[in-house]
Parts: C-alpha cells; structure tokens; sequence
C-alpha cells in the first residue's frame, strides 16, 4: 500500500505518477507496484518461515503471465483451479512440482492435462471426482497425490459469496466422509491420498475461524490415524479496503503456529490477495458530471466489467483523485459509475467526493486481485490494459483489447 501514495498533489505507483501512465495508455487502467507484490509475498514467507512452507500463489486473483512469473522468481509455487491456469502457470515457468489443483468440477480433459503435467498434488472435492482422478491416474500409468479438501463447517465470517467452509457450500467433504475415505483409501490404488486442504473462505480478518477450522482437522487427523505428506492451508487472508482492521501475516501465523505445530506434515499456502489486493489500483477516466435531484453521478469510462467486485459483492474500494485539485467537494452524496447499461454498475456508492469535472482523472485503491481476472467484454467494452511499474520504470504488461479482439473469436456462419 505505501507504494501508491500522493507525492505533493500528483497520485503515485512508486516512482512513477499515474497521470502519466493514464495520458500514455489510457483508461482504464489497471497499474501493479513490483515492490508491493515482491514485500507482500516475502510478509507471509518470513510470517511462517518456522514452517518453511511452499507458498502457492492463488493464480486467480491475478492471472497475468508477468505477475506470475515475478512470483515464480521469488520462489512461489502456484494454486490453479482450472486447465487454463495450469496452462499460464507452466508458461510462466513453474515448476509442476510446485502446482497444486482445487476445484469442485474438474473435468477428464484437466485432470490429464494436470497429471501429464506432474504437479504436486490435486485438492479433491467430492468422491466421484477422486474415483475419477484415480481411473484416470490409472490408465496413464500414473501415481498421484491427493489431498482432500474438508469443509470443516465454521464460519468465516466474511461474505457469503465467499463463504467456502459452511456445511451448506459446495465446496469440500465434510469430515464423516473424509474419514470413510482414508479407510479405504486402498481402493484407490493409483492414489497418495496423503494430504488434506482446507480453504475456508476469503477476506477473512481474524484468526479464530482458522483456529476453528485446524482443531477440527487435528482431531480429525488423530481420530483416523492419518499420515500426512501435506497439510494445505488454503488462502483467504483478509486485507485493508476501508477501515477494516485484519490480522497481519505475522499475527496470523502467531496465532496458528501452535496448531500447526500439531500436524506433522508440509504446510502449503495459497494466499491470491494478500499479495495483490493492495499491489494493483485501476485509473479512470471521467466523462460528464451529472447532476440528478438527490445525488450526482460522477460517469467515468471504467465500469462493472472492468472490476466487477462493487456489483457482485457490494465491496467497497476507497477511490480518490489523481490530482488533487481542489478542497471543495460536491454537495450532494456522489456515485462513481461507468456507462454499463445496469443499475448495479457503479465503483462506489455515496461517496463525499472531491469535485472533479469531465477530462480528470480517478483511480479506484486495491484494485489487484479479482479485479482483471474477474474482468469481461460486457457491452462489447475491450477490457482494460495492465502496466506493471518497478521504481521509475514502467512496463505495459497486458495491451488493451481491441474492437477487434471483440470480434475476433465470433464466426461469420453463411446462411443464417
Ligand atoms: N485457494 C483456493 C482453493 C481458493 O478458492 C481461493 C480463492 C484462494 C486459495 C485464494 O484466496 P485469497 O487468499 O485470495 O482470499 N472474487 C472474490 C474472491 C473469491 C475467492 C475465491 N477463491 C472477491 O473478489 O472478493
């Protein structure tokens, strides 16, 4: 966070004001702080260095081959959730051996690729996809490992959209079924069934669903006589959007590391936004002001398909100007929206706002995780470009798309 700052009244990324960069390629912009990303990865590997964990970036928070590959350098494994970020994750470079596979639904086609591929182990879901895994293993000829994913059911206490670990989610095997799992887990005979995964939610800001969660998994490990290769944390770890207060990596840790300590096995990690939440900002660009009876409407070019969290989970991120212009604010409470043809698209609602007029320039804070890989082409709108900036030096890391990059993948079919 402290790379993105106003040096006198000029908003910037490190070394670099974002004026520049939003006059240079436009808007939206989405902008990443290099040194942001490096120092959040290296909070949570020093936090739980006791542990030596193999911290697996969760590659959809943010999924551009450059971001992972800065990752990958700083020796992070990665988490994947789907053929296509198997696919990015190897082009960036990483080892297999540093990949790990959750999901609820992975296809015949994902699961080949992954064990072709040779990654670590999957996170498995449900019964009929370790059935699956295993005859699939088989006629490879291949072993895999297989941690299973428990829904421990405790309560994050986070949004229930990105609630994981209720007993009413779909995600995970309650803990009855995991046991009968284990007990037979010679049946799966192309299967290391030697890890268990939690991954309990996201945006979580206390310990104590965690502590839950692991004494469960601890009586659980004791109960059924488990050995573990691979004791999977899962991510989640909560970060600053307004005045929440979360947990820093080393209190969290500080406060599990007795827990931990319990299970005799490898942690694993897969944190997404504590490592890009706060190292990505998106710059906008404002169109009219637009005076209305009770509220005005600040309309810029960036909307719901460019970060889409404010509509889908009302989530607030702070927004402020890149130059500070003036002291006035508008009189009445200001929604930030785009030109999206939806009620729900606004960047934030009832704001006090500075006044600006159309021509400034915006930028909406924490930004960097779930906002470019949540992005779409809604409305026929070309989704944003991305620059990464390191000191002074900056790096157009995504082109912005095009009218006909929109078009690109549409076929012209003759007699219809
Ligand atoms: N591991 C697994 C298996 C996951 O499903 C996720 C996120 C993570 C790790 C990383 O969680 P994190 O450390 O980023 O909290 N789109 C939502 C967040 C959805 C999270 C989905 N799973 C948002 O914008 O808030």
């Amino acid at each position: 966070m402290h790379e993105f700052k106003y040096k006198k009244n000029k908003f910037y990324c490190e070394d670099v004001a974002l004026e520049k960069l939003a006059g240079e390629f436009k808007t939206p912009l989405y902008v990443y702080s290099h040194k942001t990303i490096v120092d959040h990865f290296n909070k949570i590997k020093r936090a739980f260095s006791e542990f030596k964990p193999l911290i697996c970036y969760s590659v959809k928070s943010n999924a551009n081959l450059n971001i992972l590959r800065i990752l990958v350098k700083e020796g992070a494994g990665l988490d994947v959730v789907s053929g296509g970020e198997l696919y990015k994750s190897l082009k960036a470079g990483v080892k297999p051996s540093k990949i790990v596979y959750a999901s609820v639904g992975k296809t015949d086609e994902e699961i080949q690729e992954a064990l072709k591929a040779g990654i670590l182990f999957f996170n498995v879901e449900s019964v009929p996809e370790l059935e699956n895994i295993n005859r699939i293993a088989k006629k490879l000829k291949k072993k895999a490992n297989a941690a299973i994913r428990i829904n421990p059911d405790v309560d994050p206490e986070t949004h229930e959209y990105i609630t994981t670990s209720k007993k009413e989610n779909k995600f995970g095997i309650d803990l009855k079924a995991a046991g009968e799992i284990f007990s037979s887990m010679d049946k799966y005979e192309c299967l290391n069934l030697n890890g268990i995964h939690l991954h309990i939610g996201s945006q979580i800001t206390k310990a104590k669903p965690y502590k839950d969660a692991l004494k469960k998994i601890i009586g659980f490990i004791k109960a059924n006589k488990i050995n573990l290769d691979y004791i999977n944390l899962g991510g989640g770890l909560g970060i600053v959007y307004d005045n929440e207060k979360p947990q820093t990596a080393e209190s969290f840790a500080k406060a599990i590391a007795p827990l931990l300590r319990k299970i005799n096995a490898r942690l694993i990690l897969e944190p997404g936004r504590f490592i890009m939440g706060n190292s990505g900002v998106l710059a906008a660009k404002v169109i009219y002001v637009k005076d209305a009876p009770t509220k005005t409407f600040v309309i810029t070019d960036t909307a719901m398909n460019d970060l889409m969290r404010p509509s889908l989970y009302r989530a607030f991120h702070a927004i402020v100007p890149l130059r500070k212009k003036s002291r006035l604010y508008f009189k009445k409470p200001v929604d930030i929206v785009g030109p999206v043809c939806e009620t729900g698209d606004f960047l934030g609602k009832s704001r006090k706002f500075h006044k600006v007029e159309g021509g400034d320039f915006l930028v909406v804070l924490g930004a960097g995780a779930y906002g470019f890989s949540m992005s779409s082409n809604y409305n026929a709108r070309p989704r944003a470009a991305e620059v990464l900036v390191k000191g002074n030096k900056y790096y157009l890391i995504r082109k912005r798309e095009t009218y006909q990059d929109l078009i690109a993948t549409d076929l012209k079919v003759k007699g219809i």
